[in-house]
């Protein structure tokens, strides 16, 4: 029985799409068995961060409407055996996806998989609550500017009243990866500080993920990043995301790239 994950925000463009990726991968790289799932009807993101653009045949809207069957949809990823795509359609009108359909192939998911991550499309319209309905677990991505903050207060009041979940009277259990995050910035005042976020948001920190060109370069390359360059920054700190998910207890940090001082000091040295 899996755990279904819905990684969420309200704003767009703030790194759902990517953290999906790595999410995933990670908890494939750890030996679970994963689904990630676009939800993003329309825009169709996700093959092409993982690198599969070129094998979808049918789409989560197939599936839905029971044009195809689970297996004929998900790809397998060819370099990790226990990570599976559904793709989302690049063209079809997002109504074609139903409440009755979704729940069906969500079901049927949740009995194949260890994890289903969701990939939620920007906003707060049906896409969103459509992606987030089936959840246990929802990981907000938050970027440390104002705007970013303030759709994900959004969102968490929408986790805590639309999803199945907070139907049932129960809670969501809900995380924050704080992305993009540029340490410099930050303490020169031209980006929000970590404490900041923390509190106007309110819900535990699940990981800060630094600004990096190596996500850039991972998604170029069709890769999720914790598989095209595991010790690079924002890999390392997606890896520890999936610990702590998977109830590791492992300290917080924020990951960096860049040498040390004393690293730069001793490679001089060397030289
Ligand atoms: N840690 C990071 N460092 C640098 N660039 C990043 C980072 N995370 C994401 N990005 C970049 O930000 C852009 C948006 O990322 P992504 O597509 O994952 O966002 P999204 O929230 O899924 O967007 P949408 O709302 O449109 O679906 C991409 O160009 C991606 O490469
Ligand atoms: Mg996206």
């Amino acid at each position: 029985m899996a755990k279904i994950l819905v990684v969420t925000s309200g704003k767009g463009g703030v790194g759902k799409t990517t953290t999906t990726a790595a999410l995933g991968a990670a908890l494939a790289q750890a030996g679970k068995s994963v689904a990630v799932v676009d939800f993003d009807v329309g825009l169709r993101n996700l093959d092409l961060v993982m690198g599969a653009e070129r094998r979808v045949v049918y789409d989560l809207i197939n599936v839905v409407n029971g044009d195809a069957k689970l297996n004929q949809a998900l790809i397998r990823d060819k370099r990790l055996d226990k990570l599976h795509l559904l793709p989302a359609s690049q063209t079809r009108d997002k109504d074609a996806l139903t409440d009755e359909g979704v729940a069906r192939v969500m079901e049927e998911l949740r009995d194949k998989f260890d994890w289903v991550i969701c990939d939620s499309p920007a906003g707060i319209e049906r896409g969103a609550t459509l992606a987030m309905r089936h959840a246990d677990v929802a990981v907000v991505v938050t970027n440390p500017e104002v705007s970013s903050v303030r759709d994900s207060d959004r969102i968490i009041g929408l986790l805590d009243s639309k999803t199945l979940k907070a139907e049932r009277g129960e809670t969501m259990e809900k995380h924050l990866i704080l992305t993009r995050y540029d340490p410099a910035r930050a303490e020169r005042g031209d980006m929000l500080k970590i404490e900041d976020v923390l509190e106007i948001l309110s819900i535990p920190l699940l990981a800060i993920i630094p600004e990096s060109t190596e996500v850039l370069r991972a998604s170029n390359v069709g890769c999720p990043v914790t598989l095209n360059n595991p010790l690079c920054a924002p890999a390392r700190a997606y890896t520890d995301a999936v610990r702590r998910l998977t109830g590791e207890a492992v300290p917080m940090s924020v990951p960096t790239d860049k040498k040390s001082f004393l690293d730069k000091l001793f490679t001089r040295r060397a030289a």
